[in-house]
């Protein structure tokens, strides 16, 4: 049965028809961040499910996987690895492009804050497409990490993005459709 924290965590996401354009229904999680019980639920489910399973890294996809790793980085004692759109980041970078609906983008990572053998989960607040997940796994692969899972709040599985992880594991804490 479903842990009764999920269905206050899902009325908390607005969904916003024809954001950021026609047809699109946006899954806004700024509404979740302004009821502090369904917040710290959300970084709660998450903590439980990844403490003590030896996870060293937590990598959080700009942008708002910045606002859903770093606490879990801190509660499971794992640091926590940027990864940024394009031309963001100072240092030396490796890069990764990934296809969108129309176009592509890409994500880049620091060189020298991972290890070779550490174990990484990648963090964001939304599974579409899956192209963005794979592209921050490509990244952590790229210099030696093994991903443990992809952790999302939202999954839209009617694009079975799920599919697109090449077997990879991902949890997510609500499916939208
Ligand atoms: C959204 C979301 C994910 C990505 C998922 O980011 O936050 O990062 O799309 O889509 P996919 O599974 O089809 O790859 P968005 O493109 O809105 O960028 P932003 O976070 O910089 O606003």
């Amino acid at each position: 049965s479903q842990d009764p924290r999920l269905h206050a965590i899902k009325n908390r996401i607005r969904v916003v028809p024809d954001f950021p354009k026609p047809g699109i229904m946006f899954q806004d999680i700024t509404t979740l961040l302004l009821d502090p019980k369904a917040f710290k639920d959300t970084i709660d489910l998450f903590v439980e499910r990844y403490k003590g399973k030896n996870i060293s890294i937590v990598a959080g996809i700009e942008a708002r996987g910045f606002i859903f790793g770093p606490p879990i980085a801190l509660a499971i004692g794992a640091k926590f690895v940027p990864l940024r759109k394009p031309k963001k980041l100072p240092g030396k970078v490796i890069s990764q492009e990934y296809i969108l609906e129309y176009g592509r983008d890409c994500l880049e990572m620091h060189v020298g804050g991972v290890e070779h053998g550490e174990r990484a989960l990648v963090v964001d607040d939304l599974v579409a497409t899956g192209g963005t997940l794979c592209a921050a796994m490509d990244l952590l692969e790229r210099v030696g990490a093994e991903i443990v899972e992809c952790a999302c709040v939202i999954e839209l599985p009617e694009l079975k993005g799920r599919e697109r992880l090449n077997g990879k594991p991902l949890f997510v804490l609500v499916e939208c459709f």
